[in-house]
């Protein structure tokens, strides 16, 4: 008997909306933490690990790990090594909005992250788009940062979405 291919389409739309819920929840924290004491402060939640995932996706223990990978990155952790990751990080360089790959037990969604609001140039763009503040800040805590001097439109990274395809 052969295994029942698993149906991608339904993989590549729960990976959406992880990375997009997942999007929002970390907008969402960086803007208030802005608001509140402003962009040196809002440093330390631009970050997956600040989100809670409180929504029912989480609780169904389908979704392994929620990253998101760069080849210019700040955080080692977030640094494309897998050749899995670099040849989907090629596709959304050349245009490609997202993609979904099987692996043994698990399907993996990618999804590009542009650069689309001027906020995103506060921490990831040129020195006169940063506040000096954050600069420093920036230096202290991310010595081999790699995320700076990026425009509008720029591609920023990927999301990587791991999902069980097996119970
Ligand atoms: C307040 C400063 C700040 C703002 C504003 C900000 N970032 Fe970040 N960004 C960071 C920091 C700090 C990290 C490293 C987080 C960590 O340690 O995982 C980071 C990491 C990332 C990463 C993960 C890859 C890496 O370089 O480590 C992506 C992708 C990213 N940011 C995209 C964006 C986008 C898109 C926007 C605008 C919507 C944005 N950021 C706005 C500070 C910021």
């Amino acid at each position: 008997m052969t295994p029942q291919k698993p149906d991608a389409s339904q993989y590549r739309r729960l990976g959406d909306s992880i990375a997009t819920l997942t999007q929002q929840a970390l907008l969402k924290n960086v803007v208030q933490a802005v608001t509140d004491s402003g962009f040196s402060y809002a440093i330390r939640y631009c970050n997956v690990h600040a989100v809670a995932l409180t929504s029912a996706l989480a609780g169904t223990g389908q979704v392994l790990s929620i990253q998101r990978l760069s080849d210019k990155n700040r955080n080692p952790d977030n640094r494309i090594t897998e050749a899995a990751d670099q040849s989907a990080f090629a596709y959304l360089q050349s245009g490609g909005a997202d993609t979904l790959i099987f692996r043994e037990g698990e399907a993996v969604y990618y999804k590009s992250i542009k650069i689309m609001m001027p906020t995103c140039l506060k921490c990831h763009g040129s020195d006169a788009d940063l506040d000096a503040s954050v600069a420093e800040v920036l230096k202290e805590k991310y010595p081999g940062d790699l995320a700076r001097n990026y425009r509008m439109g720029d591609l920023r990274g990927m999301w990587k979405i791991v999902m069980k395809t097996e119970s």
